[in-house]
């Protein structure tokens, strides 16, 4: 069948049903003390601050995140400080611990971005800081930083989970929270929507608005949960069989294809222009496109069927607080390209040229 799309929201596809053999989780995860399924990012956020018990709620998150990351700390009661970042999305630990004692916080949460070792360990965490890694970007990475009390991850960006969150502790076991429901009605709304964008295009039938209906008012119940849920146990199912050796290897190939194409500086800046180390996974492919382009590139790609999003727009809250400099321009210049499993050395080819005519495109444009 013709793959009518690159980018944009997953869906089961024939080809990623799972194998019968158990995968199991990724080895990181099972070396933690304990762990929990949950069905989102931000709920596997709020179950390890649940389980702080009395600890003061004042947090530090980095500038450059996602608004739901601030939604889960701010439906926990905490009152927030943020860190800056530079160009390439990196930052030192003991950076990071001199901003915690600068802004009082008992609790800090940091990212590496993208699926790259974007945190320098040149300190260690003191025992009295609360650290979360947010593992969301790099889950497939083997990353994992000494000190660290809770690593968390968003699962349902990584592959067609109906829904999916992960937590897990270094420090013992989790107190106990309680039995936790699954999400039925966001799961129900998400696998519709998975079956109706199959038959679409995998067989060319029913339109495209349904589906997309149907994943916006999944996200929009997702977005308005106040109470937890338990990961939907066909979504777990998958996860655990999931084939997670191809997909890091479809990825990385993936990528570096992209890292191939010779004309990135006229387009604008790559972020990690290098991947060398055999352990990464790379979530997407993200560049600063020069200034005042990136509507205007991305535009350009969706009418070649290329969904590149803007990872992340700036959250609200941030916009009201104000940024640094060099983070303000991360929102305002950041696109990142797919380059996920479901995509292979075609499709890739088919960026490039995408590329490669959008350029011509503002040559003739100025003659
Ligand atoms: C870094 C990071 N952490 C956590 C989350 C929250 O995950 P979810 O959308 O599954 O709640 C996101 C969401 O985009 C994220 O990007």
């Amino acid at each position: 069948m013709i793959k009518r799309e690159i980018g944009s929201d997953f869906y089961l596809s024939r080809s990623e049903t799972g194998s019968q053999q158990e995968a199991g989780p990724l080895a990181l995860e099972l070396s933690l003390t304990d762990r929990r399924y949950l069905s989102s990012g931000r709920q596997a956020i709020r179950y390890c601050l649940r389980d702080l018990g009395a600890v003061p709620k004042r947090a530090l998150l980095p500038e450059f995140t996602c608004t739901s990351v601030i939604q889960a700390f701010l439906q926990e009661d905490y009152q927030l400080a943020f860190y800056p970042l530079d160009r390439d999305l990196g930052m030192t630990s003991s950076q990071l611990i001199e901003e915690a004692q600068k802004q009082a916080a008992r609790v800090l949460l940091f990212h590496p971005y993208f699926g790259f070792d974007s945190l320098e360990m040149d300190q260690a965490f003191p025992e009295d800081l609360v650290v979360i890694h947010d593992a969301s970007q790099s889950f497939a990475s083997n990353l994992s930083y000494p000190g660290v009390d809770y690593r968390m991850v968003s699962i349902r960006k990584w592959g067609p989970f109906s829904d999916g969150g992960f937590c897990g502790k270094w420090t013992g076991p989790f107190r106990d929270q309680g039995q936790l429901p699954d999400d039925r009605e966001v799961n129900r709304l998400v696998q519709e929507a998975y079956a109706l964008k199959a038959a679409y295009i995998e067989a060319g039938q029913g339109d495209k608005a349904s589906y997309l209906d149907l994943y916006r008012q999944a996200l929009t119940l997702l977005s308005g949960r106040e109470g937890l849920y338990a990961m939907d146990p066909q979504a777990r199912d998958l996860y655990l069989h999931y084939d997670w050796e191809a997909m890091g290897q479809k990825r990385r190939a993936n990528y570096q294809a992209l890292l191939a194409y010779p004309r990135w500086s006229d387009l604008g800046q790559l972020i990690f222009p290098q991947l060398d180390r055999e352990d990464l996974v790379p979530l997407y492919f993200p560049f600063y496109v020069g200034a005042g382009r990136r509507d205007q590139l991305q535009a350009f790609l969706i009418g070649r069927d290329i969904y590149a999003p803007v990872i992340w727009p700036c959250p609200d809250y941030l916009k009201m607080r104000g940024v640094s400099p060099q983070v303000a321009r991360l929102y305002q210049e950041i696109l990142v390209l797919p380059i996920d499993q479901r995509y292979g050395r075609q499709d890739m080819e088919r960026i490039h040229q995408a590329l490669d005519d959008y350029l011509e495109g503002e040559v003739k444009d100025l003659v």
